[in-house]
């Protein structure tokens, strides 16, 4: 059993200061287009700040593995626009009006404009990646927007129906725990960048870490959608059954519920609005069959397991600091 202490907040943004810092200045070099409004799309995003937790995975797998080369900075850079395109696209499908406590740039720009400002970013993105020269990367970044939008065209087909676990899985790993498993997978390519198909060191072990955190994170971001208000979360709560989305939470309380319940989500689902049914009844019912606990339970559970991914890595503090970021994806309220 490994002694290792986990690291505190304060230690890992200490620890990687100057990176992330060198990674906001990348990000915002790469968004430079002639064309001023995907400039303006993009230092808008940027300027909303965020938590950056994908950059902060590459850059603690990357130097978990001693690895100090530049393509951390170019990369870290790379797995944020790539979410960032993410986001603008998302926005405008859930039709979104905030994000980052501020509009959302489908609001400021409209849909035509931001649909177009992220594609640029995507290919931004990879224009930036194919810097690297290695084949590797770019298979994992084609696969990951590829799994990406399946998961989002996955979720439209099975809006307002009652889905069950397994398919709730499915659509958290494709539209958010992939990103993650592949931030933590390119850190391990760029320590090793020469190293032979399948026999990188770590590249599959912190990959596991990064899926764990990343179903961790997304099962999270679904209760908090739940329980959470507009202030705190910085974009619209309770918005997931308005869209018709069932997840883990509900999917708990639909197999539990008493008739009356089941029937109660099954109109939020239907109706996509709180008009008959409201978002306090749905919460009751959450709260009264242990919904909510259950859901933060496996969130856990994940994250728990993605400190356990990390038994072989060598010791130091790097790894001290990805031992952190579990509790920090459980316990935070944004
Ligand atoms: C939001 O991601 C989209 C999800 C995958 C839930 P984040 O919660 O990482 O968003 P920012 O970057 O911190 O705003
Ligand atoms: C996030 O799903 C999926 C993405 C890949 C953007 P959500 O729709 O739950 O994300 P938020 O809650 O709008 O950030
Ligand atoms: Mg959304
Ligand atoms: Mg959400």
């Amino acid at each position: 059993m490994s002694t290792i202490s986990i690291a505190s907040a304060a230690e890992v943004f200490e620890l990687l200061k100057p990176d992330l810092a060198a990674i906001e200045l990348e990000f915002a070099r790469q968004s430079g287009s002639p064309v001023a409004v995907v400039t303006d799309i993009a230092n808008y995003l940027i300027a909303g700040g965020g938590k950056r937790i994908r950059p902060l995975l590459l850059l603690l797998s990357a130097k978990a593995l001693n690895c100090e080369s530049q393509a951390r900075i170019r990369l870290g850079a790379v797995v944020e626009m790539l979410h960032t395109a993410t986001l603008v696209h998302d926005d405008i499908i859930d039709e979104a009006s905030t994000r980052r406590g501020r509009p959302s740039s489908n609001t400021t720009w409209g849909n035509a404009k931001c649909v177009l400002a992220g594609d640029w970013l995507y290919m931004q993105a990879f224009q930036t990646a194919l810097g690297e020269r290695n084949f590797r990367i770019l298979d994992l970044l084609i696969s990951l927007t590829q799994q990406m939008v399946e998961g989002e065209l996955l979720q439209m087909e099975k809006l307002g129906h009652l889905i069950n676990e397994e398919e709730y899985f499915d659509l958290i790993y494709r539209k958010t725990a992939c990103l993650f498993r592949v931030s933590m997978q390119l850190g391990a390519v760029i320590a090793n960048p020469s190293a032979l198909e399948g026999e990188r060191p770590f590249e599959e072990t912190l990959g596991e870490y990064g899926r764990n955190l990343g179903l961790a994170f997304q099962i999270v971001d679904d209760v908090l959608d739940l329980t959470a208000n507009d202030d705190v979360l910085g974009k619209p709560a309770a918005s997931d059954l308005r869209e018709g989305k069932a997840t883990l939470a509900v999917i708990h309380a639909l197999e539990r519920g008493t008739g009356a319940d089941r029937e109660a989500i099954r109109m939020v689902l239907a109706d996509r609005s709180f008009n008959r049914v409201t978002h306090a009844d749905i919460l009751e019912i959450l709260y009264r069959h242990g919904s909510i606990a259950y859901a933060m339970d496996t969130a856990c559970a994940y994250a728990e397991a993605a400190r356990q991914s990390l038994a072989e890595l060598p010791e130091n503090e790097y790894k001290r600091a990805l031992l952190w970021v579990p509790g920090f994806v459980t316990s935070r309220d944004r």
